[in-house]
């Protein structure tokens, strides 16, 4: 029967020093199908059955980050660029692990058409992945961002919001304005959310006279639906002669960014390198 393919199969993941517990169904190749276990080498997610071999694997295997380009590094966080064309394997192992954690994303595109935004916390033994976004290397849509994944022992510590601004700040050096793919899970549309809220209620409380829609896209590179449904969320959007009209009431605004939680990880994007993806 159709639904009983679709059961959670792998329980469990190792992944460097975490045991990490799974959320949802994974299709990975028929051979693990026996599976509730799989050992991943955190360096190049190549995944196998049992310690051993992932024991076996981690003398020989010499990655010490993921395969790419190293765009970001601010102190112990660094950015890597992966094309999943030039690295296909590590393109589907990534997807094979992100649907663990993923709902209602399929993942069986193909990975050539997609750059993999890995981030990474780095110390002397290497460069340990906290999570990704991936990205369509030419989006019609103007998609800026196709799948997030924090893994969960580094969930809720900003790191996701963290993701969110860098994928707008690739949008802005490549003059575009972007949005992320829906549908959104739960937990991706409170980030976003929070992460939008933040970024325009911090302009409007320092800008001093009117602003347009058009404006604030231009200064973030947020779309200028995703602008008008988030002040449209907070009530602070009145239309009047026929005009939409932002308002500004400093405390109003105070009060909508306490709610909209912490900041996250700031982008420090003087030490973002990267040129678009021609
Ligand atoms: N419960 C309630 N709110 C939560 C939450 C949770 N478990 N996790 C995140 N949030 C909300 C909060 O508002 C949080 O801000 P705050 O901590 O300042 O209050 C905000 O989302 C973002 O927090 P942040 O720490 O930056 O996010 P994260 O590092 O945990 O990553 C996701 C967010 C969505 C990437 C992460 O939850 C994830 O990978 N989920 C599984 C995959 C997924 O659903 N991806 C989105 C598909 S579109
Ligand atoms: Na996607």
């Amino acid at each position: 029967h159709e639904e009983f393919t679709k059961v959670k199969n792998i329980a469990t993941i190792e992944l460097g020093r975490y045991e990490i517990e799974t959320w949802y169904f994974s299709p990975f190749p028929p051979e693990y199908n026996d599976c509730l276990k799989l050992y991943f080498c955190e360096f190049c997610l190549n995944f196998m059955k049992r310690k051993e071999q992932l024991q076996r694997h981690m003398r020989k295997c010499d990655l010490k980050h993921p395969p790419g380009d190293e765009i970001y590094r601010s102190g112990t966080l660094s950015m890597f660029e992966v094309d999943g064309k030039k690295n296909k394997v590590y393109g589907q192992n990534l997807c094979y692990l992100a649907k663990l954690f993923l709902d209602h994303k399929t993942l069986y595109y193909d990975v050539d058409l997609f750059l993999f935004y890995v981030l990474c916390e780095c110390d002397d033994r290497g460069c340990h992945m906290v999570g990704y976004f991936s990205k369509e290397k030419h989006s019609e849509e103007s998609y800026n961002l196709a799948c997030i994944l924090i893994l969960p022992p580094y969930q809720r510590k900003g790191y996701g919001k963290f993701l969110i601004a860098f994928s707008y700040e690739l949008s802005k050096k490549e003059g575009k304005v972007g949005t992320p793919e829906r549908p959104l899970s739960d937990l991706g549309l409170l980030s976003y959310r929070g992460y939008w809220t933040r970024v325009l209620l911090d302009i409007l409380k320092k800008h001093k006279g009117n602003i347009s829609i058009k404006e604030l896209s231009d200064m973030t590179a947020i779309k200028a639906e995703d602008i008008l449904a988030t002040l449209q969320n907070l009530d602070l959007i009145q239309y009047r002669k026929g005009q939409h009209v932002i308002c500004a009431d400093p405390k109003v605004l105070d009060r909508h960014l306490k709610a909209a939680g912490r900041g996250g990880l700031e982008v420090d994007v003087s030490k973002l390198i990267w040129t678009p993806y021609k």
